[in-house]
């Protein structure tokens, strides 16, 4: 049966099966599609392109909802309240201010020199699965080798390491499915804590990683508060990990479903940074942008939007606007002239976005080198997304390896 604008339902576990499809109804009939959060509040998704580019330049669309409401936060699909005081969820001037105390250690000058980090990372990561001859390529791989290089440019200690790392899954659990805020409190108050005493450390002991240069931009004035401190440690926890483990996952998951281009990147590695691009394009990690909100009432396509409306652009669905892209659901390794907005777009444009595609480059490229073939090890119907509304990844990779003679 063909779908109808019924089936939109965004917090069903079927959204995410069929949402490709979806869009392409949205945006031909309701690329302004109203619905409402479990909370009651009016939403509206976006589907096309140039809207999306249009909110995403608009001073009359926010990020910090107490620029649009009195009294108590709507939290709801947001990063719950240990997280409000980020750039993410701020307005300028707060935004530019705390963006500006970190972007210096993520311009890609900087970046490029954690190139041979991120190699070494990798090579330990995929040592013990060559022996074995397969893996699940999200447990084994894709999902400790962003965390692993986030604490070295944080400065988390050795020691510290596998508690941080398990602390760190617990909260991007629950930043992805907010149910389980509650349940993981715990564990996050714990997270919280050991962060606090972490920057206190590096108030004693400094060293030339991350979290001693916020103290230090922190120390010169009034300019960090110690909640934007730990929110912005938070941020860049949740924003950099689970994003980058979907990249690895559903980048090689769009190669095994197109072998032919697995052959054509194997053949010409120079289209590696095109073909990511393309993944990020295709499948991308981040489904729905985070919540904005509508500063004053307005009309979009004959929709009246009110003050407080809660806006969420489909970035999966702008990438695969047909008005901007020829043969949209197709992947194609080599296409050109891709503007997609998988890392946004605006002042809030993904400030790790440097890191997440050298993360990528280094684990394609040692993949298709350290292993002459690569293959899915169930049948492709058996694939399945993971539920949730905000991000784009899958339940487990199965890979089969078989490393070069
Ligand atoms: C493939 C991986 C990644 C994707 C797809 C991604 C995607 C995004 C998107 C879509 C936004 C904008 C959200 C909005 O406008 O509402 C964003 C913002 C952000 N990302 Fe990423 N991200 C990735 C990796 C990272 C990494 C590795 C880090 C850092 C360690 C990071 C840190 C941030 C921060 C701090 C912001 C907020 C920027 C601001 O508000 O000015 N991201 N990201």
């Amino acid at each position: 049966m063909p779908l109808s604008l019924n089936d939109v339902d965004l917090f069903s576990p079927e959204f995410k099966q069929q949402s490709y499809q979806l869009y392409k109804k949205l945006r031909q009939d309701q690329p302004v599609f109203p619905f409402k959060l479990p909370t009651g509040k009016q939403a509206w998704l976006v589907t096309k392109h140039e809207d999306a580019l249009n909110m995403f330049k608009s001073s009359k669309i926010v990020k910090d909802f107490k620029n649009v409401n009195e009294g108590e936060g709507d939290y709801f699909l947001e990063n719950g309240a240990y997280l409000g005081e980020n750039m993410l969820s701020s307005d300028p001037p707060d935004h530019t201010r705390l963006r500006k105390l970190v972007s210096k250690a993520f311009t890609p000058k900087m970046i490029a020199q954690l190139e041979d980090d991120i190699q070494a990372v990798t090579d330990r990561l995929l040592a013990p699965v060559k022996e074995k001859g397969h893996m699940d390529a999200i447990s084994d791989f894709a999902l400790p080798l962003p965390i692993i290089v986030i604490s070295n440019m944080l400065g988390i200690p050795e020691k510290d390491r596998d508690a941080f790392h398990d602390w760190s899954a617990v909260i991007v659990e629950s930043a992805n499915d907010q149910s389980r805020i509650v349940e993981n409190q715990n564990t996050i108050n714990a997270f919280i804590t050991y962060i606090r005493d972490l920057v206190d450390e590096k108030r004693q002991h400094p060293d030339d990683r991350l979290i001693s240069l916020m103290i230090d931009a922190h120390d010169e004035g009034d300019r960090l508060s110690e909640q934007e401190l730990i929110a912005t440690i938070f941020l860049l926890i949740v924003a950099g990990h689970e994003t980058t483990v979907n990249l690895i996952a559903n980048g090689l998951y769009a190669l095994f479903q197109h072998p032919e281009q697995m052959i054509r990147l194997r053949q010409n590695p120079d289209l590696m940074e095109n073909a990511i691009e393309e993944m990020l394009r295709y499948h991308g990690p981040v489904e729905i942008a985070p919540i904005r909100y509508a500063a004053e009432a307005m009309d979009w396509h004959g929709q009246q939007m009110e003050r407080g409306d809660a806006i969420f652009i489909s970035l999966a669905a702008v990438n695969r606007d047909p008005d901007v892209y020829d043969n949209p659901d197709q992947f194609d390794i080599a296409r050109e002239n891709i503007k997609h907005f998988a890392f946004g777009k605006g002042i809030h444009f993904c400030l790790g976005a440097p890191l997440a595609r050298l993360e990528a480059k280094v684990a394609f490229r040692t993949l298709l080198s350290e292993f002459s073939d690569l293959s899915l090890s169930v049948p492709d119907d058996e694939m399945k997304w993971r539920p949730g509304m905000m991000m784009r990844g899958l339940e487990a990779l199965p890979v089969d390896l078989r490393q070069q003679s």
